[in-house]
């Protein structure tokens, strides 16, 4: 794969000005988005799969093809990993068998999230690899950090770890969860070294970007999401 990635073009210089009112209002304002069906479903299989394992749990959110849920299903043999995707195409691409701790889900995480909160999962480890940037200022509120949904993430507690590719991304991500938890995180430095955990990860590094990362260890905290 020929690897060529254009830099991000924004129109913002620092963090979204927005960006602490937003969060405010996630963590006040109920979201009011019905679940859809088809997530339901989706969960319900997700969380029988995963009672049936009795094994801590690594969530991959936006898992694209899921090779990343692959890889972390193989160096964590002994935890349930989930991938979820909305993307019925990127999931049904073929990269070979799934390891037995792995399933890929295909659902809205907007919806999924809420579910998992709600039948009270508790992820050891919750992956959000590379997600969509949304690089125009107008565009925070589809950013998760500047998502309704946002309160949801944090709350589910365990370890978070976000990578991009926009340093500003991670930035703000990192300046929303010391808005919600108290936890001062630092934007990091990633380097992959040949070992890419994604597709989005290695493309970018073979086209010379840097890559960033936000880590964190959250309590779990069900009560951060407003009741609708
Ligand atoms: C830029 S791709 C990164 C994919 C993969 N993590 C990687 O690094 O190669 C972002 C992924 O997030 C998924 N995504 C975006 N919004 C989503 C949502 N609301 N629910 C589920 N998946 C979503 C997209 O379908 C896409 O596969």
């Amino acid at each position: 794969m020929q690897a060529v990635s254009r830099a991000i073009a924004t129109n913002q210089a620092g963090p979204h000005e927005d960006l602490a009112r937003r969060v405010s209002r996630a963590l006040q304002h109920p979201l009011r988005k019905p679940i859809a069906d088809h997530t339901h479903q989706a969960f319900e299989v997700a969380h029988r799969w995963l009672e049936g394992r009795a094994a801590p749990l690594i969530l991959d959110a936006g898992c694209g093809v899921g090779l990343s849920t692959r890889a972390l299903a193989r160096r964590h043999p002994g935890h349930a990993v989930i991938g979820v995707d909305r993307s019925a195409d990127r999931l049904s691409r073929d990269h070979g068998a799934l390891p037995d701790n792995a399933l890929l889900v295909r659902a809205d995480l907007v919806d999924f999230w809420r579910l998992a909160l709600r039948a009270g999962w508790r992820p050891a480890q919750h992956y959000l690899l590379y997600p969509n940037p949304y690089p125009k200022a107008a565009h925070l509120k589809m950013r998760w950090h500047g998502h309704p949904v946002f309160p949801a993430i944090l709350a589910l507690g365990g370890g978070i770890e976000l990578r991009s590719n926009w340093r500003l991304y991670v930035e703000e991500f990192c300046l929303a969860l010391g808005q919600v938890s108290g936890i001062a995180a630092e934007v990091e430095r990633h380097v992959p070294e040949g070992d890419y955990l994604t597709p989005f990860e290695r493309k970018y590094h073979l086209s010379g970007q840097a890559l960033w990362r936000c880590h964190a260890s959250l309590p779990y905290a069900p009560d951060l999401l407003p009741l609708s």
